[in-house]
């Protein structure tokens, strides 16, 4: 069954997903890759030139019509479990993991960011938006069927939930 990676922008979705996917031998997919091949246009273009709505629509399109073979490692986007009925969906096709980072260290990482549109469209500054915008999705992060740690890399914890 599928392991989605979920959390907030910057908690290592990716980067560990891959990794893992090394270490263990099994696929890695990453959503927001997926959605981009499906519309032909970036993650920013597509924000910028469609607007968040369409975003979200076509998230939850593609995660409920990509057939996830087996025993893969997907990497969904920061809001995708927070959308729709999408958290539900991921819970009932397969097990979601949440990387779970503080706020201080995910703005360590996302201070150089330039890709993320949510990030350099609103008018806070990125410590007030990544705490009022966390505590507003953490409610459904915790939802997840594991909680990891992930302040300091946790690949060994993830290769374990995913060969129980
Ligand atoms: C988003 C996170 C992004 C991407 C889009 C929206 C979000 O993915 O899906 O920019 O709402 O948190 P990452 O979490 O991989 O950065």
């Amino acid at each position: 069954m599928p392991f989605f990676l979920i959390g907030y922008m910057g908690c290592g979705k990716s980067t560990i997903g891959k990794k893992v996917s090394d270490r263990l031998g099994i696929p890695f997919l990453d959503l927001d890759l997926l959605i981009e091949k499906e519309i032909g246009m970036s993650i920013s273009d597509i924000f910028s030139k469609k607007g968040e709505g369409f975003f979200r629509e076509k998230e939850k399109h593609v995660l409920n019509n990509y057939v996830f073979k087996s025993n893969v490692i997907v990497a969904v986007g920061g809001g995708t479990p927070c959308f729709y009925n999408n958290h539900s969906f991921m819970k009932a096709t397969g097990i979601t993991i949440y990387l779970k980072v503080s706020p201080d260290e995910l703005v360590n990482r996302l201070q150089l960011d330039d890709k993320r549109p949510l990030l350099f469209n609103n008018k806070l500054n990125l410590k007030d938006f990544v705490i009022s915008n966390l505590s507003m999705r953490e409610k459904e992060y915790m939802k997840s069927n594991y909680i990891i740690e992930s302040d300091n890399i946790s690949i060994n914890d993830i290769c374990k939930v995913i060969n129980m």
